[in-house]
C-alpha cells in the first residue's frame, strides 16, 4: 500500500474510534443525568398504623405488586437482558432491628406517589405513574401490610441499566420507563379514595389501567412490552371496545382471563390474576367508570 494512504487510512479510523468514544460518552452522560437527577421529594411520615394492614394486603394482591417484588415480597428478577438493562423488584418486607417503620413509610410514599428511592433519585420501571393517583391512606395501608410481612431473606442483584438501555432511554424509545419524570412531584397524594362502590371511586382505581390502555381508555399498542405484546384492549363502550359486554362478563373476565367468547386473555401482558382480586365492589365501581365513559371507535384486536 502506498505509505500515503496508509496513513490516511489510520488517521481515519482514528476519527471514527474517536467519534465513536464521543457518542458512547454522550449517551452516558445524557441517560446519566436522567437516572441520577435528584427530584428532591421530601415527605418525612409517622410509621403506619398496623390496622390497616388487611386492608393493604388486599391493595397489594389487587394492584399487581407481587408481579414485579414476587409472591413473597421478598423481591423478583423481572427482566435480566442486559446490554439492554437489569430490572429487580425490591425486596420489600422488612429485616427485623435493621428497618425503621417511619423510614419504610416514607420509602413507599417516594416510590408509589413520587418514583423515586430514598435518595430522590428516578425508579427504573416501577409503574409510580399509575401509582401516583393512591390515596395517602392506600399508600399507608400497602407500608403497614408489608411492615407486618415476615421478612424474606434475599438479596436480589440492584437494577442497573446497559449501554443499549441508555441509548433506547437518551433515543426517546422508552416511554414511561421512568414514571418520575411524568408525575407532577408538586401534588400531594389525596388524603383518601372516593366512596366505593361509585363512579368516581371506579375512576381512581381504573388509574391503574391508563399505563397500558390509554388515558382515554380506547386502547392501542403499548409503549412498552416489546414487539410481542399485543395492543392493549379498547375499555370503552364502543362496538369495538366492550360494547357488547355485560357486567358479569367483565367480571368473569377479570376473574378467570376468559373473554365472553372463550377466547383467553393474554396474562402476560393484562395483568387479569391481580386485578381479578380486587373485590366485587371495587370491580363493580370500575365497570360503572368504563360504561361512563365516552365510546371510542377503534380496533385494537386482531383476532375476533
Ligand atoms: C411492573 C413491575 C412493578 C410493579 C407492578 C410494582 N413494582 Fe415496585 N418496583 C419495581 C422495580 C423494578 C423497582 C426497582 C427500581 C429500581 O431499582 O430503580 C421497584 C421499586 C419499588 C420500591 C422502592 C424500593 C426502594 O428501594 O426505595 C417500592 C417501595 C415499591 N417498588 C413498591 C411497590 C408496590 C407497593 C407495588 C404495588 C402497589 C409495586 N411496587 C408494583 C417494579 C414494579
Ligand atoms: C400492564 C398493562 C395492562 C394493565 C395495567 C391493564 N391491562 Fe387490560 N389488557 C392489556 C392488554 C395488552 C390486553 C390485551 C390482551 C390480549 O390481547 O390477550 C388487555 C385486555 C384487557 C381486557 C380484555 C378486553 C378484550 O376485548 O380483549 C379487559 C377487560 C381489560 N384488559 C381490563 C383492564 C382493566 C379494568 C385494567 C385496570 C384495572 C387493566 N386492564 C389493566 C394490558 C393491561
Amino acid at each position: 500500500m502506498h505509505p500515503g494512504l496508509k496513513r490516511y487510512l489510520k488517521s481515519f479510523s482514528i476519527v471514527i474510534a474517536a467519534s465513536l468514544a464521543i457518542a458512547v460518552l454522550a449517551v452516558y452522560l445524557l441517560s446519566q443525568r436522567r437516572l441520577r437527577h435528584d427530584y428532591e421529594v421530601s415527605v418525612p411520615l409517622a410509621p403506619p398504623r398496623a390496622a390497616l394492614a388487611a386492608e393493604g394486603a388486599q391493595l397489594a394482591r389487587s394492584r399487581g405488586c407481587a408481579d414485579c417484588h414476587g409472591q413473597d415480597f421478598g423481591g423478583k428478577l423481572v427482566l435480566d437482558k442486559m446490554p439492554f438493562a437489569r430490572l429487580v423488584g425490591t425486596n420489600l418486607t422488612h429485616e427485623p432491628g435493621k428497618s425503621n417503620p417511619a423510614r419504610e413509610h416514607e420509602r413507599f410514599y417516594r416510590a408509589l406517589h413520587h418514583g423515586v428511592d430514598m435518595q430522590s433519585r428516578p425508579l427504573l420501571m416501577m409503574p409510580s405513574a399509575e401509582f401516583t393517583h393512591l390515596s395517602a391512606h392506600e399508600i399507608e395501608a400497602l407500608s403497614a401490610y408489608l411492615a407486618g410481612l415476615p421478612y424474606v431473606r434475599r438479596t436480589p442483584p440492584a437494577s442497573a441499566m446497559g449501554p443499549l438501555g441508555r441509548a433506547l432511554l437518551v433515543g426517546g424509545k422508552l416511554q414511561g420507563f421512568l414514571s418520575a419524570e411524568a408525575i407532577d412531584h408538586a401534588r400531594p397524594a389525596v388524603a383518601a379514595a372516593p366512596p366505593l362502590g361509585t363512579i368516581a371511586y371506579g375512576e381512581h382505581a381504573a388509574q391503574l389501567c391508563t399505563g397500558c390502555h390509554r388515558s382515554d381508555f380506547g386502547g392501542g399498542p403499548m409503549s412498552h412490552g416489546g414487539p410481542s405484546a399485543p395492543p392493549a384492549a379498547n375499555l370503552t363502550p364502543d362496538a369495538s371496545g366492550l360494547g357488547a359486554w355485560s357486567e358479569v362478563d367483565f367480571v368473569a373476565a377479570m376473574r378467570t382471563g376468559k373473554r365472553p367468547d372463550g377466547s383467553d386473555i393474554d396474562s402476560a401482558f393484562m395483568p387479569w390474576r391481580a386485578v381479578g382480586q380486587a373485590s366485587d365492589q371495587e370491580l363493580h365501581s370500575i365497570w360503572l367508570y368504563l360504561r361512563a365513559r365516552p365510546a371510542i371507535a377503534r380496533t385494537t384486536r386482531t383476532v375476533q
